[in-house]
């Protein structure tokens, strides 16, 4: 089966210093539908970096990218962004909602923005299995204002959902949240992979990491997979 993500060699380095410094240092690895994977290491190891890399908002120096087989490794910017948003979903430690807009409104922003325009009752369809899926239906109509951080996270990950992409790339969404909040955070985040969306999570949780299907390990920009025994 060709993966869905296959990153041979990637290097990045940053220059416009006195010294040009190496972030990733021939990163590889295969990621296949449905799989979940925790990117875990100290800070500033490149975890942000590689997570920009796979999500087409920065290109690699020196490697190559394929996607679905297709080699992306060096794609202009407007091929880029066409690919990001029929492809990627993206989910931060900060939620990035719109007060003023209601949570369906948040989630319906993602279509208006990308997937030119759907009828209304087919927006609000999605919109609605979208919140359903990460467990906050009930909370369609809520402002931001009025919901727990783990509510608007919910709200954040629906918004990344409601596109259908292949891959979710999530950097440290439990971030600025109390473990037990965090917990609901990762199973609405894991339900993805049901559909065969693949997961690629940051974080420096070690008990979300042991709830990925594989779990790696950054070390200054070098990638390697610990093997996952339970
Ligand atoms: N735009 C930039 N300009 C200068 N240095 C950068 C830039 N982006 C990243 N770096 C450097 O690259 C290295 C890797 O950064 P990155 O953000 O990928 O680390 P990280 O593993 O995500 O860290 P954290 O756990 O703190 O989020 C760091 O040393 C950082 O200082
Ligand atoms: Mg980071």
């Amino acid at each position: 089966m060709t993966a869905l993500i296959q990153l041979t060699g990637i290097t990045k380095v940053l220059k416009g210093q006195e010294q040009p410094r190496t972030i990733l240092d021939g990163v590889s690895l295969d990621v296949h539908p449905g799989e979940s994977l925790a990117i875990v290491g100290r800070s500033g190891s490149g975890k942000s970096t590689l997570l920009s890399v796979l999500g087409l908002f920065d290109r690699p120096d020196q490697g190559t990218y394929l996607l679905s087989g297709t080699d992306i490794s060096r794609l202009p910017e407007r091929r880029a962004a066409k690919l990001r948003s029929s492809h990627f979903g993206f989910v931060f430690q900060r939620f990035f909602l719109l007060k003023h807009l209601t949570a369906a409104q948040n989630v319906a922003m993602a279509l208006v923005n990308g997937q030119g325009w759907l009828p209304r009752r087919q927006r609000r369809a999605r919109v609605m299995q979208a919140l359903d899926e990460v467990g906050i239906a009930h909370l369609a109509k809520n402002r931001p204002a009025r919901m727990s951080g783990g509510e608007q996270q919910r709200v954040a990950i629906a918004r990344a959902l409601v596109r259908e992409p292949r891959i979710l790339l999530a950097d440290e969404p439990t971030g600025a949240l109390d473990t037990e909040t965090g917990t609901l955070v990762i199973d609405a985040l894991q339900s993805v992979t049901a559909r065969g969306c693949a997961l690629i999570l940051v974080t420096h949780d070690r008990d979300h990491a042991a709830r990925m299907g594989r779990l790696l390990h950054l070390d200054a920009g070098v990638l390697t997979e610990q093997l996952v025994t339970s």
